[in-house]
């Protein structure tokens, strides 16, 4: 049983065999968090990817009678949380779908249903016997429909997919996970989900500031409960909110014969040497998923690609485009590669970063098949401007 309070129980699915999240590439599994509260009106706040509803209905079992439940909350319409509520009505069908407007737009949508339905906006409270519950919506964190749910009387915040980690575990808490680990998820899931809403989730921070939180329980993963683990959670999501990044550099590439192989090699050294904190990553080896997870913490980022067809590699354009939609402003970027006749593809290179949200720093060094000595000396002038850039 997983008891996190007292009548507050953990009752989600954990997805052990969960590998990719909508192309977002998931090597920890997931779990999809749903937490009961027993009380005069005894409540479910949100709910499990449909394949899980069993799992979740057991553990609801092994604490009560799903019959008895009075309100299901659904703080965020997407599948992995409101995709077992048809299923669990089917046996609290007199329950109530506690949600937000845009939550019972999407629900209806989604469903094809009409539940009885009890909209809420920020403020509002449920009152459900010993405990009250009020709504804070946070649109477009990451969806339209998204809120949190907070119980002023245990000092916890719902918050759905905020704070939250792709990480299965019999373990339920950070503390009892271990942080590093825990953090290393979240910071993936903040760069695959979350990065392109940093002014949403400044203003849900400002919004929960006045909140006194002992407990964050997130829709995803672990529960942060220590005051320390909480903080450090919060800061990084108010760092990562605020576009900030470490002074460090991030150099990615496809190549295909070696040659923009050997400039991102001759890039990766010139750094080395001079100190800089750099990583090199290889698309051929490395998830896109993963490379974001770097874009988000890297403030200079240079990205490498031969020319195919006149175009950049489908790898490096698969990964641009993704990062278009991300949009981790404020970077730097240094774009370099190698062709054989045509360089459309640098262009168009260029182009995505800018519509990525960064400044491209000095002319991009394109160099023609193999490089030689003499051709690489061009990418050691580049030096210099990065050292500026990231005050090294
Ligand atoms: Fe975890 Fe936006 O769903």
């Amino acid at each position: 049983m997983n008891k996190i309070r007292e009548g507050i129980f953990w009752t989600g699915y954990i997805d052990w065999d969960l590998r990719n999240f909508h192309g977002y590439e998931t090597p920890s599994g997931s779990t999809y968090n749903a937490y009961l509260i027993v009380d005069d009106k005894p409540t479910l706040i949100d709910t499990v990817k449909f394949y899980g509803a069993q799992e979740m209905l057991r553990r609801i079992r092994e604490v009560m009678d799903p019959s008895k439940i009075r309100y299901i909350i659904s703080n965020h319409t997407e599948m992995d949380h409101s995709g077992s509520i048809d299923e669990l009505l089917k046996y609290c069908p007199n329950a109530e779908v506690v949600c937000s407007p845009k939550g019972a737009e999407g629900l209806k949508e989604h469903f094809k249903k009409d539940w009885k339905f009890k909209i809420v906006q920020t403020g509002d409270v449920l009152d459900i016997g010993k405990r009250k519950l009020k709504f804070v919506l946070m649109p477009m964190v990451h969806w339209p429909d998204s809120m949190a749910t907070y119980c002023e009387e245990e000092r916890i915040l719902f918050s759905n997919d905020a704070f939250g980690q792709h990480y299965a575990s019999h373990e339920r808490y950070v503390d009892e996970a271990g942080l590093d680990p825990v953090t290393f998820e979240a910071t993936k899931y903040y760069a695959n989900i979350v990065t392109p809403y940093g002014n949403q989730v400044l203003k849900v921070l400002e919004a929960a500031k006045d909140l006194k939180i002992d407990m964050i329980c997130p829709s995803h993963g672990l529960i942060w409960r220590e005051a320390k683990d909480i903080s450090h959670i919060v800061s990084l999501y108010k760092k990562w909110a605020n576009y900030e990044s470490d002074n460090k550099a991030l150099i990615v590439y496809d190549t295909m014969w070696h040659s923009t192989e050997k400039m991102a090699r001759r890039l990766f050294e010139n750094l080395d040497k001079a100190g800089i904190p750099v990583k090199l990553v290889n698309l051929q080896v490395t998830h896109m998923s993963d490379v974001v997870t770097d874009m988000l913490l890297s403030k200079m980022i240079m990205i490498g690609t031969p020319i195919l067809n006149n175009r950049m590699l489908p790898t490096v354009a698969g990964l641009m485009m993704y990062a278009k939609g991300l949009k981790p402003k404020n970077r730097f970027a240094f774009t370099f590669g190698s062709y054989g006749w045509a360089t459309g593809g640098f262009k168009e290179l260029e182009t995505f970063c800018q519509e990525a949200g960064w400044e491209l720093i000095g002319e991009g060094v394109y160099l023609k098949f193999i490089p030689d000595e003499a051709d690489l000396k061009k990418l050691d002038e580049i030096l210099p401007l990065i050292k500026n850039k990231l005050k090294v």
